[in-house]
């Protein structure tokens, strides 16, 4: 064969096409693998050898391998991949917060950037269980033994985000009658008690909305002014309402008036706050609920826009938590009915009950919408405020960056 003369000619030209394409520049096989060299290569640098030999068949050790159980396994472990992610960029942030990087307001691109990555992973998260339900309830059924007493309540990495993120222990629902941190033993019940002494991300967040500038009394004195606005706003549409004559409609429209006036005088009762603080049913201070609502009316102004995002990231933090808690539930219906769960909780009408708001952490941000009010109520902004809010802060080398990665 290699004395073939029309052989050694198809040779020839296959090696100068190659050359030649090189040679005009299509560097796209150009690069060179160091794994020849012994750098690290792909599989050893992800440590795949415990990755992918990590699923390990409950029912193929009783003899009785069943298909799905791997896609139930790879499928958990993908979410608690992720939930470690999320973990990962919690605790950067919580970092950046706590040391006070979060001043030089460089660093908020940072921890928006982060807030918004987890929100995403969430997303994606709600997405993956449609693969998950590929898989039907009798496919589940023939392997749901194997599981012992294995449950989703005994995941480390969820809890642990949760507390993190704010999730209250008050607001937590029982499982089986018990405290969440019975379901860990040992070292992984001192870390979960350890990250409850911590600020969560909702209190440095709270902390650092009590700082937004405009709300000094001795300055611009947003609260002050949009009282008196709002207020006056009032009494001008109820005016105008006395002056229309006698009817149904407009009694209809002073029935409307006075509700939407009871919105803010219970907004400018710092009691009532407090007393909605402590049912739950507000989870930041009178003064941080200020600087959101400040951030909230004048987002338009550039020093506001990157702490708007901040606040419409953690609102998506909150949306796809509970979607994913939704999908997980309609999932779990889907498989076992209402069966037991494992430890014979109510599995599907315990999960059920972890829907409510109780297990919204940026509530109130949510809540900030009921407090619109026309434009023209809007405190104006006078030029010393506004000067601020456009102009970059001085900078402040204390607070440089190399410790807030
Ligand atoms: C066929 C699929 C699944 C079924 C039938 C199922 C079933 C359940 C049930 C019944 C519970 C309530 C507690 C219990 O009785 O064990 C639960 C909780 C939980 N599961 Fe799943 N699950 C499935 C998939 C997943 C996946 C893919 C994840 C991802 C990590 C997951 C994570 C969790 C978590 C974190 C909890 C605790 C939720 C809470 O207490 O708020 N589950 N699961």
């Amino acid at each position: 064969m290699s004395g073939c003369p029309s052989f050694e000619r198809k040779l020839q030209y296959v090696f100068f096409k190659r050359s030649a394409q090189v040679d005009n520049g299509d560097d796209a096989q150009a690069g060179c693998n160091k794994a020849t060299k012994g750098g690290t290569v792909y599989g050893e640098y992800l440590q795949l050898d415990k990755i992918v030999a990590a699923q390990l068949l409950q029912s193929e050790r009783k003899g009785k391998k069943v298909h799905d159980e791997h896609l139930f396994i790879v499928t958990h472990q993908a979410n608690e991949l992720w939930f470690k992610q999320i973990l990962w960029e919690l605790d950067s942030v919580q970092q950046i917060f706590m040391k006070g990087h979060v001043r030089d307001e460089r660093n908020m691109l940072k921890v928006v950037s982060r807030i918004q990555r987890i929100a995403m992973i969430f997303k994606l998260l709600v997405q993956q269980f449609m693969v998950l339900e590929t898989m039907t309830a009798m496919d589940f059924f023939d392997f749901r033994e194997y599981l012992a007493s294995s449950s989703g309540t005994q995941s480390l990495q969820f809890r642990l985000l949760e507390t993190k993120i704010g999730v209250p222990e008050c607001q937590r629902v029982p499982y089986n009658r018990r405290h969440y941190r019975d379901s860990f033993q040992g070292k992984e019940n001192e870390i979960l008690l350890k990250s409850e002494q911590e600020p969560t991300l909702l209190q440095l967040v709270e902390k650092w909305l009590e700082r937004t500038p405009g709300l000094e009394k001795d300055g611009f004195n947003f609260w002050e002014k949009l009282q008196a606005n709002v207020e006056e706003g009032f009494r001008s549409e109820t005016r105008k309402l006395d002056q229309k004559p006698k009817s149904e409609m407009k009694k209809e429209i002073m029935e409307d008036l006075q509700k939407r006036k009871m919105v803010f005088t219970s907004l400018f009762d710092e009691k009532c706050h407090n007393h909605l603080l402590s049912k739950g049913e507000r989870r930041i201070s009178y003064k941080a609920l200020q600087g959101a609502l400040m951030i909230y009316y004048y987002r338009e102004e550039p020093r506001f826009q990157l702490p708007f995002q901040l606040l419409t990231s953690l609102m998506d933090i909150d949306a796809f938590m509970t979607k994913w808690r939704y999908s997980h539930v309609c999932m779990v219906h889907r498989m076992i009915g209402s069966k037991a769960g494992i430890g014979s909780s109510s599995g599907y009408h315990y999960l059920r009950s972890t829907l409510s708001d109780h297990y919204k952490v940026f509530v109130d941000f949510f809540n900030l919408a009921t407090f619109l009010v026309p434009r023209s109520w809007v405190p104006r902004l006078n030029p010393s405020i506004h000067k601020f809010l456009v102009t970059a802060e001085r900078y402040d080398s204390s607070y440089c960056s190399e410790d807030s990665d």
